[in-house]
């Protein structure tokens, strides 16, 4: 009897587990039409540091992450480019409720880890504050690059493009945007649970600016 509900119990915390490793968040539609003229923004990209603690509506996050690394032809090609179209980037979101990651073919979130790892994403404090912070990630296994200098300089090359989509894209939006290189990343990483093989390369906090 006893072991019965041993067995129980492991089958109902191994479910409850699987579930909280599989939860997903549907994102709507993102708005692929509109937005501001383009000389317009970047007349008025810039870094801003100020962040309300006002959380992003979907609609905006799910722009947001079409902008920095959606998919706009059916062919699976990217709004940014890619050195040899590897696509090895991930985007991870740092939120209040969360770390995810985007999907971009399923337009969703995969939720990675419950907490608030926000402050884990850089070393200033305005991380903390920001709605979200992006963190741009490279997967060694799907680039197949070994040579270190390849590594080093096409996913940091590849990485400018997105952050650059989304500062033009905050910009358009009156968000406030700022890149960042300052990032503990052997302790991000471990929290994060990547691989050996998965690389930080640049974290860029997202929000409202305060009023
Ligand atoms: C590769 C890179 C790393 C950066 N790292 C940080 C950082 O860790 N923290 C920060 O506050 N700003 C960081 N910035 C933002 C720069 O400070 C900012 O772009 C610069 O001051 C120019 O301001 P602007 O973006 O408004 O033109 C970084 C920018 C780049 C391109």
């Amino acid at each position: 009897m006893r072991k019965i509900a041993w067995l129980l119990t492991a089958v109902l915390f191994g479910c409850a587990a699987m579930a909280q490793a599989q939860e997903v968040i549907k994102l709507p539609e993102p708005k692929t039409s509109g937005g501001m003229p383009l000389m317009q923004a970047l007349k008025e990209r810039k870094s801003g540091r100020d962040f309300s603690s006002q959380k992003l509506p979907l609609t905006t996050l799910s722009s947001l992450l079409w902008a920095a690394w959606g998919i706009n032809r059916p062919d699976g090609h990217r709004t940014a480019p890619s050195a040899q179209n590897k696509q090895e980037m991930d985007v991870y979101v740092a939120m209040s409720d969360g770390l995810y990651l985007y999907e971009a073919a399923q337009n969703q979130l995969r939720k990675i880890l419950p907490d608030d790892i926000r402050a884990a994403t850089g070393m200033q404090d305005y991380v903390k504050d920001a709605a979200a912070d992006l963190i741009y990630v490279a997967d060694l296994a799907k680039s197949g690059w070994k040579n270190p200098e390849d590594i080093e300089f096409y996913s940091g090359a590849d990485t400018s493009f997105l952050a650059q989509n989304v500062y033009l894209f905050c910009a358009s939006e009156g968000l406030s945007a700022v890149v960042r290189g300052s990032i503990r990343r052997p302790e991000l990483a471990k929290l994060m649970k990547l691989r050996p093989d998965q690389k930080i390369t640049l974290s860029q906090s997202v929000g409202f600016p305060k009023k």
